[in-house]
């Protein structure tokens, strides 16, 4: 049973992750989707409504699972028995930094690897940034996420 992880932030989840999710689901037995509870940011969504809004869009997926944690990710990988570590790759810009993690990681845990996919194509411009600097001039998120969400960002910020 191989057992993944895609984690992330998902403040909020965008089809650029919904992408993701879908593309790792078909790679392994069970794919956990875990949000990082970082108490060092202010997000625009509390973990467990990120939790919840990663739930509602990936309920047709029946390996996917979606939970939060806190700490380092190696060590949510021992709790749930994972040994692969799902990444989406836009552009050079992201390559820096992940690369970076994935090598830290697997010299602190030679079993679990880091597997990047590319962002699909028409999506690599798609960010949560973006999406929370657009919502918070009140603009148009359609375009990056899914209609369940947007209407929960529009009631977040009274737009
Ligand atoms: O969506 P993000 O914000 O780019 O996700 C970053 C994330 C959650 C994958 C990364 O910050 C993380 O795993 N943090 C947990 C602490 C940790 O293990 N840090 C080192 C590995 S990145």
């Amino acid at each position: 049973m191989k057992t993944a992880i895609y984690p992330g932030s998902f403040d909020p989840v965008t089809f650029g992750h919904i992408d993701l999710i879908s593309r790792a689901s078909t790679m392994c037995d069970k794919l956990i989707v875990a949000v990082l509870n970082n108490s060092s940011k202010t997000p625009l969504f509390s973990v467990d409504e990120r939790v919840n809004m990663l739930k509602e869009v990936t309920k047709d997926l029946p390996n996917v699972e979606v939970t939060s944690f806190s700490g380092l990710l190696i060590d949510f990988a021992d709790s749930v028995g994972a040994s692969v570590i799902f990444r989406g790759l836009r552009s050079v810009s992201d390559f820096e930094y992940e690369v970076y993690w994935a090598q830290t990681n697997h010299v602190l845990r030679p079993h679990l690897d880091t597997v990047f996919l590319a962002t699909s194509v028409d999506l690599s411009f798609v960010s949560s940034s973006a999406v929370r600097e657009l919502s918070s001039h009140k603009g148009d998120v359609s375009a990056f996420v899914p209609a369940v969400i947007e209407k929960q960002i529009r009631e977040k910020l009274n737009y």
